[in-house]
């Protein structure tokens, strides 16, 4: 009589546990099927694009939140202002090399050279004359001699770098 209720509980046990590991592999199954039709994760370059298609053409602004929001992108259109050029560097043979040289070294259009007698009576100006020609341009010489993030001190440190080598 206890074998054969041994015999019946080992069955039923056994039944049990196959039914769970079934049930077990089934979930498996059924979570990798969810996983597939799940989109994948959509890449940052994705996420940034999106974003930028949904930036508004332009901002409109209204009350008093509006006021400090217009200020807010007022500062950050300031903050991506193009940097000054070289970094700010005042390294005035190496601007005076990229900038001026190309006209300068040769006399292109009657630009002076490093050659002194090429000056004439333009040494009979200041230094502050000199650099103010070259921020404001001169005759064929554009402005900031055609580099507009050319800051003053930068026009500056190149003429003295002129002013330093004319032999
Ligand atoms: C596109 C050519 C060009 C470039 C680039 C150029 N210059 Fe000139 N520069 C000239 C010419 C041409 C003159 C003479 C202008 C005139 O007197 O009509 C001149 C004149 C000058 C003078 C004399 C100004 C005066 O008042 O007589 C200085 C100083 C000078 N340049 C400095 C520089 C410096 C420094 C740079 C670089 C940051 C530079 N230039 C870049 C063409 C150029």
């Amino acid at each position: 009589m206890s074998e054969e209720h041994d015999r019946i509980f080992i069955r039923n046990f056994s039944i049990v546990i196959v039914a769970l590991m079934a049930f077990t592999v089934l979930i498996i199954l059924l979570s990798l099927a969810i996983h597939q039709t799940q989109e994948r994760e959509p890449s940052a370059a994705r996420i940034a694009a999106v974003e930028e298609r949904l930036q508004p053409l332009a901002g409109v602004y209204a009350g008093e939140t509006g006021r400090a929001a217009a200020q807010a992108a007022a500062a950050e259109a300031v903050a991506e202002e193009p940097e000054v050029a070289f970094g700010g560097s005042t390294d005035g043979e190496m601007i005076y090399e990229r900038v001026c040289a190309a006209c300068h070294d040769a006399g292109v259009a009657g630009a002076p050279t490093l050659a002194r007698e090429t000056w004439g009576d333009r040494l009979d100006q200041d230094r502050e004359a000199l650099i103010a020609s070259v921020i404001d341009g001169l005759g064929a010489m554009p402005p900031r001699a055609g580099r507009a993030d050319l800051s003053d001190e930068q026009a500056a440190a190149s003429v003295d770098y002129m002013l330093d080598h004319l032999d």
